[in-house]
């Protein structure tokens, strides 16, 4: 179904609850204002927007990205360390050939296949994360998205009302150690990324939707012992992950996605590693404040 008050783009919407895709709009060429600000409003309204059959290269992918903030740049250790753009890939840039299975630019991106959030592990994390399939698998490389507002808003009172002050600390090593060994990031790697705290409830100035903020780099709650914070964060995950909140996206060559870090969870799932190729570039849309003021995250940390 078409939505009327669109007069550049076309929108069809995805899934009941969220994620939408839009046509009728090349993203290669330059992009006139009022198209833009369309794609910004569907955005802040479904929070996952597909743009099918879109040929960009890097720098149209970087211009288009750009219209909706400063990017951030990448850390040590991924592939396209210290440039815009990441490679979520099996592809090694410099010889063109399959990364070995047990390489480190390898071994970090099977995280990618728990729930998470981009860069909720940085102080000021990620408003948007845009990713580009250049290259797809014949079979499985699937990614899927989970509605974190309609999980905040199907959640009971008494549950608001407990998350609503609290924070949770982010923590990139906390992530990575869950999938691959506890001392794969060097000390100068996890100098980088030290821990953060992150509020549980997140608002979006733009629209006022709350939406549960939750991610693989989520360790603790602040302030409460280990295991009970724990408990509340898988609960919570295991809530807004349930099948009715996700949308799962089958790549096909030249599609963006693009979603909401602070309205969305996703996780990408496993294809054939060793022999399909798969190459994907983001660009990462930098957010503008902390989800939590350093004051509140002080009170979260001496509560009990
Ligand atoms: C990402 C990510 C999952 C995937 O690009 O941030 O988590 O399926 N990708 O590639
Ligand atoms: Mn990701």
């Amino acid at each position: 179904m078409s939505e009327p008050e669109f007069e550049h783009i076309t929108v069809r919407r995805l899934h009941p609850l969220f994620a939408a895709e839009i046509s009728g709009v090349d993203l290669t060429a330059p992009l006139a204002e009022p198209a833009f600000a369309e794609i910004a409003a569907a955005f802040n309204a479904h929070a996952a927007l597909v743009f099918p059959g879109q040929r960009l290269d890097d720098a149209g992918q970087l211009a288009f990205a750009r219209r909706f903030g400063d990017l951030e740049v990448l850390q040590k250790g991924a592939i396209g360390e210290r440039t815009l753009l990441a490679g979520i890939s099996n592809v090694d840039p410099a010889t063109d050939d399959i990364i070995p299975a047990d390489d480190p630019r390898l071994l970090r991106q099977y995280s990618n296949e728990l729930w998470h959030t981009d860069s909720s592990f940085k102080r000021i994390s990620a408003r948007a994360s845009l990713l580009h399939a250049r290259e797809v698998p014949a079979t499985g490389g699937d990614t899927s998205f989970a509605c974190m507002r309609a999980a905040w808003d199907a959640l009971p009172a008494d549950r608001r009302a407990l998350c609503e002050t609290l924070v949770a600390e982010h923590d990139f090593a906390y992530s990575r150690a869950l999938t691959v060994k506890d001392d794969f990031l060097t000390p100068a790697q996890k100098a980088e990324v030290p821990p953060v705290p992150q509020a549980l409830v997140v608002a979006n100035p733009r629209n006022g939707r709350k939406a549960l903020y939750l991610a693989s780099h989520a360790s603790h709650i602040l302030g409460w012992p280990r295991a009970r914070g724990r408990a509340l964060l898988d609960e919570l995950t295991a809530h807004a992950t349930r099948p009715d909140f996700v949308y799962t996206h089958h790549w096909r060559q030249w599609d963006l996605v693009m979603w909401d870090n602070r309205a969305t969870m996703h996780r990408g799932s496993a294809y054939d590693y060793r022999r399909d190729r798969r190459v994907m570039v983001r660009a990462t849309v930098a957010g503008d404040a902390a989800t939590v003021s350093a004051d509140d995250a002080a009170r979260a940390a001496a509560a009990s």
